[in-house]
């Protein structure tokens, strides 16, 4: 990284994943969080954070610091687009949903995109986490941003694609504890683009040979993850059918969205009187790992880790 240029970073979308990112780089470096939902910018400037994934403290002292040092270093929310176009890195976290035909909908990627394409200048680094499918980023987005006149993809502007892999509400594995991918469109920038991310990530960095390739990764995880979800789910239903009583056990996940979309019956509280033959832990959330197990086991129950997460003292098998 070249240590005398000076980073202006631009955090577009400010939501689960775009927030604690701006935080962590606001630490560094002056970063200005832009969503075009104004009650979260105004609320994220008050130091308010209703998604619960930042640390507030933290976020009031980069507000402060902002202010006190003129813009040099910390963080502001935004909605004005004048005010970010003397950015020279626009992170790209916007949602991207799955419309009714099962297909992903490119909607808020492809807004964010040409909005970009009208104020970015020659040096700038755009890099996008937002998760796509493998060739999304040059297929869809490049094209869009070099349609402003004078622009040339990889002579005047320049891109990343860095997935982000948090599981909102997890506090163990966080933004800086788990490994980044990072990718770029030149050699160069690959470098550029990776050195700014191990400012903010103690885990480390893993950089890609092609931003194709990094868009895949993402998505053979994202498979996983969902094919033990499936499993879980199917098996709760299969057990239950054939009269095996199983509970799902989550303190984090709504209740009646879970038996809308599923028609699975979710526990957010363990009962007291309750003892289990088996216990399998699917996620690694924090309260699972202050479980008194003795309390909620019957003699002789399994239990089974499939996350690495429990003290091996107290578990019987691992995946
Ligand atoms: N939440 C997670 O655990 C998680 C984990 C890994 C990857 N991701 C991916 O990261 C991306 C962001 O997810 P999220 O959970 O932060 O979403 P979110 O819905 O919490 O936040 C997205 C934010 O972007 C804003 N926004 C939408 N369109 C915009 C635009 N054109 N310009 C500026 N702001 C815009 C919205 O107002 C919202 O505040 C998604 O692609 C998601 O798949 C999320």
């Amino acid at each position: 990284m070249d240590e005398n240029k000076s980073y202006r970073i631009v955090v577009i979308g400010q939501g689960y994943v775009g927030l604690p990112l701006s935080l962590e780089f606001a630490t560094h470096y002056p970063v200005l969080g832009f969503d075009i939902n104004r009650n979260r910018i105004n609320q994220l400037n008050r130091g308010h954070d209703i998604t619960l994934e930042a640390d507030t403290e933290k976020l009031n002292n980069l507000l402060k610091k902002y202010i006190k040092t003129g813009g040099k270093l910390g963080y502001k929310a935004t909605n004005e687009l004048e005010e970010i176009s003397q950015s020279n890195v626009f992170i790209v976290t916007v949602p991207i949903s799955i419309n009714k035909y099962n297909t992903p909908d490119l909607g808020p990627l492809i807004f964010a995109s040409k909005m970009l394409s009208g104020i970015i200048k020659e040096g700038d680094i755009i890099i996008y986490e937002s998760t796509v499918f493998p060739g999304c980023t040059e297929e869809e987005c490049i094209p869009i941003l070099e349609k402003y006149p004078g622009l040339k993809y990889n002579e005047s502007f320049y891109i990343g694609y860095s997935p982000e892999r948090i599981n909102q509400g997890d506090k163990v594995n966080t933004l800086t504890s788990v490994k980044k991918v990072t990718s770029g469109s030149t050699k160069e920038i690959v470098e550029e683009i990776d050195n700014l991310y191990r400012k903010i990530i103690t885990a480390g960095t893993q950089k890609a040979p092609s931003i194709k390739v990094t868009e895949a990764s993402k998505a053979i995880e994202n498979a996983q993850r969902d094919v033990n979800i499936s499993v879980a789910n199917e098996l709760t239903l299969i057990f239950n059918r054939i009269g095996i009583d199983v509970d799902i056990f989550d303190p984090w996940v709504d209740k009646a969205e879970v038996e809308n979309e599923y028609g699975i019956a979710i526990l957010n509280k363990l009962s007291e009187d309750r003892k289990y033959d088996s216990i399998i832990i699917a996620v690694s959330h924090h309260q699972f790992l202050k479980l008194n197990f003795g309390n909620i086991k019957k003699e002789n129950a399994v239990i089974y880790d499939t996350k690495t997460c429990i003290d091996r003292n107290l578990i019987d098998a691992r995946l």
